[in-house]
């Protein structure tokens, strides 16, 4: 088995669809798309991908967002899609993947990482925590919306105190 890192210029042809097929399989029809995932949240940053030749075992994605948190512009890092191929659950795919997206977020200085969770107890030991600042985002019927999205969690990457502030998407959540 091994970790790919793709760019968006690399999902083309069998890789793309092997993707694609894991997310079809995994999430409902309106999250699987991975153009909605990307017109939602910006362009792809980097796509890990473990293969297992000629299996995709687990995805995620990571998008570099600018955001606004209070008063600062803030570059963080955003998790989505992540995927584990239901024979291969609960053997910390997923944990490794987020660790290895938490590496490269590092190496680019960016301090904090933010997801949406179905489940949050997936990702408590991965660093992350139930956050209570409110979030402006686009609402899919175009309207500017706030509130405290539940399940929204962050981790620290760069040891820098969590603000506890309104945080800006400038555009949409999913
Ligand atoms: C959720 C999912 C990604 C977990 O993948 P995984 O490879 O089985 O997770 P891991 O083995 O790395 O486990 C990581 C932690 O989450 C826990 N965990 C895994 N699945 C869990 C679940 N369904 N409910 C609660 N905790 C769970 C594990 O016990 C582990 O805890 P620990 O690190 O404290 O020991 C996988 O079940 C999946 O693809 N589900 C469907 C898609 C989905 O819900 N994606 C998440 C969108 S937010």
């Amino acid at each position: 088995m091994e970790l790919l890192s793709l760019r968006r210029r690399d999902l083309i042809g069998d890789i793309e669809r092997v993707i694609q097929a894991l997310l079809n399989n995994v999430f409902s029809d309106s999250l699987s798309d991975r153009s909605k995932h990307d017109a939602a949240r910006g362009t792809t940053t980097l796509t890990l991908v473990l293969w297992d030749d000629p299996v995709v075992i687990g995805h995620l994605a990571v998008f570099e967002r600018l955001v606004d948190i209070g008063a600062e512009p803030l570059s963080v890092g955003m998790i989505g899609g992540v995927a584990i191929e239901p024979n291969h659950r609960m053997r910390g795919y997923a944990r490794y993947l987020i660790q290895e997206a938490h590496s490269y977020l590092r190496n680019k200085s960016i301090p904090f990482s933010i997801l949406f969770a179905y489940e949050p107890r997936v990702y408590q030991s991965s660093g992350y925590r139930l956050m209570e600042n409110e979030i402006r985002f686009l609402d899919c019927d175009d309207h500017w919306k706030t509130f405290v999205y539940r399940g929204s969690m962050y981790a620290d990457l760069m040891g820098r105190r969590w603000p506890n502030e309104q945080i800006d998407l400038r555009g949409r959540v999913v």
